[in-house]
């Protein structure tokens, strides 16, 4: 299982008057345990009040580049992004689990791609990591760029942005959009709706469909965006997308358990090569929760289904899960389930970790 590691904290500096960037070492000892691919992830965990907190924070430097960089909106009230920009200093250790998730590119120089990239808020993290490292990477692909906030002041990594666009002049086409701030150009104004996404895209693609389109941001622009897309005619596996926090609408409530022979399940998890069982509920508690309380340590941060810190395969026997944010299509057709959000539904289940 991915360990957590204390990392140094080697810079932390404000970004926008409400986000931080924080830089981390990486000692050479951990960097391949550390290597990432572009737009993936980082759990982080502090204690707070005695207790554990996790957060899952987007690596927005490239892969290769050493220290490795988060971006963090400081969210009022919360409890992990008011500690990073209140009392983290360069110096401070923080833990950090090695980088994860299923939203990313593969560079490869034989590509010569269009890509199109939709970002909205601090769901610009993980696509600053993709565009700088697909330019770089791929020096006969394209990418076209937009990216929307409330106003030029909460826009983070302008300055990164710019440096990139006087880098990559022919190659990175890059439109911001405010909400809250009038523009000389009616198109620069306003909010990634459908109508807006279908304007841009007329007037910025008129190359025809891209090969892969990047998307990160809310819920509700998540799905904005890849339908209208989607109707545009982008397929289904060119379409990458990753939502930033908890949907609004609450996912659906664990399945009450629909027991035939009892209400306990036996649930054995195979990671790293061994293998741990225990017993729990059918209902009431999902897996990762009912492992803790058996003293079996499963891997998870969001816990709302979104991360996929949590995601493992299942082997033999079925679970519900009851909310998925986290995985592609094809990964639930293959078995994989996010174990935060399941509960058994059958007597036996068998979790294969190392799965991939
Ligand atoms: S812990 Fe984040 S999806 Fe399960």
């Amino acid at each position: 299982m991915k360990q957590f590691h204390p990392l140094v904290v080697s810079a932390s500096e404000s970004e926008t008057r409400d986000s931080i960037r924080i830089a981390l070492e990486v000692p050479e000892t951990l960097r391949d345990e550390y290597a990432f691919q572009p737009g993936q992830h980082l759990p982080v965990q502090i204690e707070c009040d005695g207790k554990k907190l996790r957060r899952t924070y987007s690596i927005c430097s490239e892969p290769g580049e050493w220290p490795l960089q988060i971006g963090v909106r400081v969210q009022p009230g919360g409890q992990f992004s008011e500690f990073a920009a209140n009392e983290l200093r360069p110096g401070d250790t923080l833990d950090v689990m090695p980088p994860n998730g299923q939203f990313h590119a593969v560079p490869d120089a034989a590509n010569a791609k269009r890509y199109l990239g939709f970002a909205a808020g601090s769901g610009i993290t993980p696509i600053l990591s993709i565009v700088t490292s697909l330019l770089r990477a791929e020096p006969d692909s394209r990418f076209t760029l937009f990216y929307g906030n409330r106003t030029q002041g909460t826009t983070m990594f302008i300055d990164d942005l710019y440096a990139l666009k006087n880098r990559y002049p022919e190659r990175l086409q890059l439109h911001f959009l405010f909400s809250r701030e009038e523009q000389e150009f009616a198109v620069a104004s306003g909010r990634l709706d459908a109508a807006k996404v279908r304007e841009l895209f007329a007037l910025f693609c008129r190359q025809g469909v891209p090969d892969e389109a990047f998307v990160c941001g809310p819920d509700t622009m998540i799905a904005t965006v890849t339908e209208t897309l989607t109707e545009l005619g982008l397929p289904a596996e060119a379409l990458h997308a990753e939502r930033f926090g908890a949907p609004r609408k609450p996912g659906k409530t664990a399945p009450a358990a629909q027991a035939d022979s009892g209400d306990v399940a036996t649930v054995t998890v195979l990671m790293d090569g061994h293998k741990k069982t225990f017993e729990m509920p059918r209902s009431g508690i999902n897996i990762v929760d009912a492992a803790a309380e058996q003293g079996v340590e499963l891997p998870y941060s969001c816990k709302g289904g979104v991360c996929a810190t949590c995601r493992t395969h299942v082997q033999q026997g079925e679970v519900e899960m009851a909310t998925n944010y986290g995985l592609e299509p094809w990964e639930v057709d293959k078995g994989f389930v996010l174990a935060c959000q399941c509960t058994p539904l059958s007597d036996e289940i068998l979790l294969n970790y190392d799965k991939t």
